[in-house]
């Protein structure tokens, strides 16, 4: 016959190994980096007019932190190809390979994302 305390330390159990934090779920891989993507390569040549945080420095232009990361990297693409077109945009997207827009567009997107509003 099983003895009551035996009975007790295994109901309890799982109550206990829940409340070890050892035992929660993996961080994340990135955790060291406060969840954001590595920084991408490419950063320094946007953040003078966007900013590091994807938070434009300039009249004129736009704000891409929490942007959508699909519609940003779709957009760098078409500034790539041409179909559309704006200096200096169409020139920088020139200079950028595929695997930087996809990490440009990704580290925008994770950004918190503008929230002032008004004039800059
Ligand atoms: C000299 C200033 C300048 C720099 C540097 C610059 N941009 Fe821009 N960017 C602009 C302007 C101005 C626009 C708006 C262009 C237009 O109307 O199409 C723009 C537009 C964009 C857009 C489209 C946003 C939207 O809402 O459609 C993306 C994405 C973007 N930039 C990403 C980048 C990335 C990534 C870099 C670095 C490789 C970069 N930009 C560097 C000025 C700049």
């Amino acid at each position: 016959m099983l003895r009551p305390s035996l009975i007790l330390g295994l109901a309890l159990a799982p109550l206990v190994a829940c409340a070890d934090g050892r035992t929660a779920a993996p961080a994340p891989a990135n955790a060291a980096s406060g969840g954001l993507p590595e920084r991408p390569a490419k950063l320094g040549l946007c953040a003078s007019c966007h900013g590091d945080d994807g938070t434009s420095r300039i009249a004129g232009t736009p704000h891409l932190g929490g942007q959508d990361r699909i519609y940003l990297a779709r957009s760098l693409a078409a500034y790539r190809s041409g179909e559309r077109r704006h200096e200096p945009m169409t020139s920088l997207a020139n200079a950028l390979q595929p695997a930087d827009i996809e990490a440009l567009a990704a580290w925008y997107a994770a950004q918190p994302g503008f929230v002032g509003g008004g004039q800059r």
